[in-house]
């Protein structure tokens, strides 16, 4: 994991934030590279979760919302973990994360630590120039609620009925107690939700089964390593008390087994909550049967941080490869091409020859058009090792042949193989390979 954090910051992947003051705690910036990573992820998300589908609308609310929400909701109520303070040294740490409450884990003094006691998770701001109680929000700490109090908005003027879903990618902000882990555990994140409404049928289950292959497929499809993902049945005991079914993804990091991702079939209990506190029908009423009823809900929530960071270690790989006679180590990140920040990186065999210059130039600004590509000069085998550090999956060389005969290099990330392929049919060969 510190290789991977390294490598990140040397890269241009994720920086700590305000790092120049000491950095903050749980708060992180996606570098130039690393934004385009997070934006690949998201997109992935989006073109399958409600491009791709004509069952699924999108939507974007706000971060603040009335307060009243969040009672609604019960995270006023309950959305809290376990805290306990170090009397000697002042730390603070998660109860459920200690091995025992005997021993502070930090300075290792006995009976120091408190009782754990409740901590509300819910970060906290002041709307308007009074701060009293009446001007008190919150920043969500889900995007989901967002869609449920608009259900009612969206269906009508969407003209949708069940079974259909609404999505949303957003930030969401929980004050954690011990974030870490680099970006797994964070204070600010964002989240893509899918909220999918079905009736009252008794097929709820079978759709819920049908998400959770949706969302197998999805990580199955963007390279995720088979033997480093599962989807783990929460018990009835581990899942709220109106919730059916439930599976959280989790992905084996360095640290261990952790979430992504957790799909639960939630019955009405969120609708039906807003109703009673808004004391506004949102039902859903069908034409066709002129009957009306709250729809189940199904849930699919990703963290995108979290599927951002699995996407780097999962890629990552150090390994000793045949250099000419000699054996050298690289480090190379296995990116699938549709997230990969770079697709093909183009260079001149030297700087110093204007004409290959020139041509690469020209040859990069034309698949810009197409891809996402990057020009870049100096040593080659400093090229190549950049470009395998980023997890560019194709280079292309442009060499002293390339003028005469209009050929140019093509490296293959993974297999290192090269090819010779002509300049004019480098667009087909990268689209069929990226
Ligand atoms: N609406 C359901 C919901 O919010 P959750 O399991 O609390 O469910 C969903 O959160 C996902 O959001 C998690 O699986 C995780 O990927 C992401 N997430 C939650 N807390 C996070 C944190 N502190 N840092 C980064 N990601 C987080």
């Amino acid at each position: 994991m510190e290789e991977i954090t390294a490598l990140a910051k040397r890269r241009g992947f994720i920086f700590q934030s305000s790092e120049i003051y000491g950095g903050i705690g749980g708060f992180f910036d996606y570098g130039p590279l690393g934004a385009i990573l997070k934006r690949n992820v998201k997109d992935a998300w989006w073109r399958e979760m409600v491009e791709r589908r004509d069952d699924v609308v999108a939507f974007d609310s706000s971060i603040i919302m009335h307060p009243r929400t969040w009672e609604a909701s019960g995270h006023v109520a309950a959305f809290h973990d376990k805290l306990v303070d170090c009397r000697n040294c002042k730390h603070r740490f998660r109860a459920d994360h200690l091995p025992s409450l005997d021993k502070c884990p930090d300075c290792g003094m006995s009976g120091t630590l408190t009782e754990p006691r409740n901590f509300n998770l819910m970060m906290r701001t002041a709307i308007g120039p009074m701060e009293d109680t009446s001007s008190q929000a919150y920043l969500r700490p889900e995007t989901a609620q967002g869609i449920f109090v608009n259900f009612k908005n969206i269906y009508q003027s969407a003209r949708k009925k069940p079974p259909f879903g609404i999505a949303q990618i957003g930030k969401s902000f929980r004050n954690e107690i011990t974030p870490g882990n680099f970006t797994y555990r964070v204070r600010e994140f964002e989240q893509a939700e899918l909220e999918f409404f079905v009736p009252q049928d008794g097929n709820d289950l079978g759709w819920f089964e049908q998400w959770v292959a949706a969302r197998k497929q999805w990580y199955s499809d963007y390279g995720v390593r088979p033997d480093r993902l599962r989807f783990y049945e929460l018990t009835p005991e581990e899942r709220p008390f109106y919730a059916k079914a439930g599976i959280d993804v989790e992905y084996l990091f360095p640290w261990g087994w952790g979430e992504l991702e957790s799909i639960a079939h939630r019955g009405t209990y969120d609708l039906d909550r807003h109703i009673e506190y808004s004391g506004k029908d949102l039902q859903f009423f069908d034409e066709a049967t002129k009957a009306k009823y709250t729809p189940i809900l199904i849930e699919s929530s990703a963290g995108m941080d979290r599927t951002t960071l699995t996407m780097l270690v999962d890629a990552y790989e150090r390994e000793t490869v045949a250099d000419g006679e000699k054996q050298s180590e690289r480090t190379v990140l296995r990116f699938h091409p549709k997230i990969a920040p770079v697709q093909a990186g183009v260079f001149p065999l030297a700087r110093n020859k204007p004409d290959l210059v020139e041509r690469a130039r020209t040859i990069e600004a034309h698949l810009r058009t197409r891809f996402r590509t990057q020009y870049d000069e100096g040593n080659v085998g400093q090229l190549y090792r950049r470009q395998d550090e980023i997890g560019t999956p194709f280079c292309i060389m442009v060499d002293y042949e390339t003028l005469g005969d209009a050929t140019v290099t093509v490296r293959d990330r993974d297999s290192m193989r090269q090819d010779r392929v002509a300049e004019d049919a480098l667009s087909t060969y990268l689209a069929e390979r990226l």
